[in-house]
């Protein structure tokens, strides 16, 4: 695998892969990697010729409160892991080449970026917005890979792309959780034995929703209270969010008409965790 620090080098190397006819996928990531990441990671190497990762702890995503410096990082590890599913190019910048002084261009998704996260996190999106359009700049991708995990950064990254008019196609991933249902996420790592106890709570209301819709349950916000419930029954779980929304726009309805998404944030001690599942579609 090699391993490109300078964006500059980065281009170079893409522009001559693309005038060798190499379709290039690319898996942007924060690292600390686990199986959802891996999931993205192979499905790039069985779309493209060429399949690139990037290695970033993008600092204009997080927030002056927010966990920038204890976001956890073992960049060995994360190499080896990449090798395993052959990954290879490393793309792994300083903060200092992705965001030298005086730069001042923002890449923001309005609507769909206000509420939910957005509503708690100001800035967090146009942080991950303009990142993933640096990235795509950097990189040029065919093929660009997220998951439905971070389902609101998804959304935002499609409405860029569509705005915007970048010629990358996105490709959706489903969710990658632990066998008892647990999200698989890098910032699981921060939860106590009692904690990660308590996290089940964010699948199992996730459930509970699906399970009320398939039992013919079509209210939003019955189902948003359903989920909420379980998500409180079992105590250790500060709410931030339960909502069911439109699953492409995420704006708010009335009742499940087309698929949507019921999206739930919650603070299980100190760790700020989200989740979600599709009632009704693919994804
Ligand atoms: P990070 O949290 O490292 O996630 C990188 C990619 O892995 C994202 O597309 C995310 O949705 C996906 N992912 C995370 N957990 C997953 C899981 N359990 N199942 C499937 N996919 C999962 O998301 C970011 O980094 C950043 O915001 C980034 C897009 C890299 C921009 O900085």
């Amino acid at each position: 695998m090699k391993i490109i620090e300078s964006p500059a080098e980065m281009q170079r190397f893409s522009e001559s892969a693309r005038l060798a006819g190499g379709r290039i996928a690319l898996v942007p990531t924060m690292g600390y990697l686990h199986e959802g990441h891996l999931s993205l990671m192979r499905e790039g190497r069985r779309r493209a010729s060429v399949l690139v990762a990037s290695l970033f702890v993008n600092p204009t995503q997080f927030g002056p409160r927010e966990d920038l410096d204890s976001y956890p990082r073992d960049m060995e590890r994360d190499c080896r892991l990449m090798e395993t599913v052959a990954v290879d190019v490393l793309f792994a910048p300083q903060a200092s080449a992705m965001y030298p002084p005086g730069a001042q261009t923002w890449v923001e998704v309005t609507e769909l970026t206000r509420d939910l996260c957005g509503a708690s996190r100001p800035g967090h999106f146009r942080g991950v917005t303009t990142v993933v359009a640096k990235l795509f700049n950097i990189v040029k991708p065919h093929y660009a890979l997220f998951g439905a995990k971070d389902y609101q950064q998804l959304c935002a990254v499609r409405q860029m792309v569509r705005d915007l008019n970048f010629d990358v196609e996105i490709v959706p991933m489903p969710t990658v959780r632990e066998e008892d249902g647990l999200a698989m996420s890098s910032r699981n790592s921060y939860l106590s034995a009692a904690e990660r106890t308590a996290a089940l709570s964010l699948s199992r209301a996730l459930q509970a929703a699906c399970k009320a819709f398939a039992h013919g349950e079509r209210g939003a916000g019955r189902l948003a209270q359903i989920a909420r419930l379980e998500l409180e029954r079992m105590g250790g779980v500060a709410v931030e969010y339960v909502e069911v929304r439109d699953a492409v726009d995420l704006r708010e309805i009335a009742t499940v008409q087309a698929p949507a998404v019921v999206a739930i944030a919650a603070r299980v001690g100190r760790t700020r965790l989200i989740d979600n599942m599709v009632l009704g579609g693919a994804e």
